[in-house]
């Protein structure tokens, strides 16, 4: 098969669509045919050299993917060959058969083209488990979400309002627009705005029950300053650095509780129970259209050098996607 292959760390040049072996679905797995896969901003780095793929995955790049079962490995019940899949992928994703455990397996929502579906797993899986499973969001409190034209923000905009939660998002003027045709939503262009106020003003001075964060360092003290008392606030991307300074006292007396997680390092049975509790409380809200895939475009996969230079631009809004054949 061919599958893209970083030909050393580096820039967007150094991907490569070349003739790799194909990989063979071992028990518990199925071999996908790859319709389309999806550009997350952890392959950006996995390219630069600094975010290898964890042991036993697949080399290549590619942290989902939608497309055709075409064989299943041994043991394999309730998935059947010429099934139509989306999954969530520990690596591997762009290429033109990956070989998947059935836990990160799903079916693709009714309403949904099997191209767009691959952007559905690692976003609805990262969002789902972080604000409903570790940050327990309930309707009626305010939910502040970072990069909000990001995948990760587009999704968790949406699944936010369809939670019942009143949702907050950061993000750059020009993207506003966009947004806003998810649902409602108050905007902050953080370029312009301080978020601390706006969400202060916004909860008349509550704050933010739950913060899903995609800043880190740069970003922690403004959000503990952000965050209602038993605020819960979440880190899962550090695109602001690693290292911060807190201040305990603010977070002690908002009695608030910091958590960071990482999906692709966890073990598959984590990843299968993630995906079960997907597909059974995310998946009805995409197949009631109250949550919708958003596609900032699709792209040949002979064209991923193209596709990673437009995500580090930050210039898309949503998934850009990669089409397989
Ligand atoms: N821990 C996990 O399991 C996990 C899983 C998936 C993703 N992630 C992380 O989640 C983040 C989003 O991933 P993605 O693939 O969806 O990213 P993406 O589509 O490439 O988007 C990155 C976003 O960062 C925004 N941004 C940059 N500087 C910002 C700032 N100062 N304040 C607010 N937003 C800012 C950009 O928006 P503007 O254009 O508005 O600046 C852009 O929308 C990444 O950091 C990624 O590593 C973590």
């Amino acid at each position: 098969m061919r599958a893209i292959i970083v030909t050393e760390p580096g820039g967007p040049e150094v991907l490569s669509w070349s003739e790799v072996p194909d990989p063979q679905p071992g028990p518990g797995e199925v071999l996908v045919d790859v319709r389309a896969t999806a550009v997350n901003r952890a392959d950006l780095l996995q390219r630069q050299g600094h975010y290898p793929a964890p042991p036993g995955a697949p080399e290549y790049l590619g942290l989902e993917c939608s497309g055709v079962i075409t064989e299943v490995g041994s043991g394999v019940r309730d998935w059947a060959v010429g099934q139509q899949v989306c999954a969530l992928l520990a690596g591997g994703g762009y290429a033109e058969r990956v070989a998947v455990p059935v836990g990160q397996l799903l079916p693709v929502p009714e309403g949904v083209d099997l191209v767009d579906a691959a952007a559905l797993p690692e976003v609805a899986s990262t969002v789902w488990s972080n604000v409903v499973q570790v940050a327990r969001l309930a309707a009626g409190e305010t939910l502040l979400v970072h990069g909000g034209g990001s995948g990760i923000g587009t999704f968790a905009i949406q699944l936010g309002i369809a939670l019942g939660a009143s949702v907050v998002a950061t993000a750059r003027g020009a993207k506003h627009d966009r947004l806003r045709a998810l649902g409602p939503v108050h905007l902050v262009d953080y370029r312009e705005q301080d978020f601390v106020a706006e969400v202060r003003k916004v909860t008349a001075g509550g704050g933010a029950d739950v913060i899903l964060d995609i800043m880190g360092a740069s970003y922690l003290g403004r959000n503990v300053a952000a965050l209602a008392v038993d605020g819960r606030l979440v880190t899962i991307g550090m695109q602001g650095g690693r290292k911060g300074e807190l201040d305990l006292g603010a977070l002690l007396a908002k009695r608030g509780t910091l958590a960071a997680t990482a999906l692709r390092s966890r073990p598959p049975e984590q990843k299968a129970a993630i995906v079960s509790g997907v597909r059974d409380q995310v998946w009805p809200l995409i197949e009631a259209g109250r949550v919708r895939p958003v596609v900032d475009r699709r792209l040949p996969i002979s064209e991923a050098a193209q596709a990673h230079r437009l995500v580090e631009s930050n210039e898309h809004v949503g998934k850009v996607l990669l089409t397989v054949g």
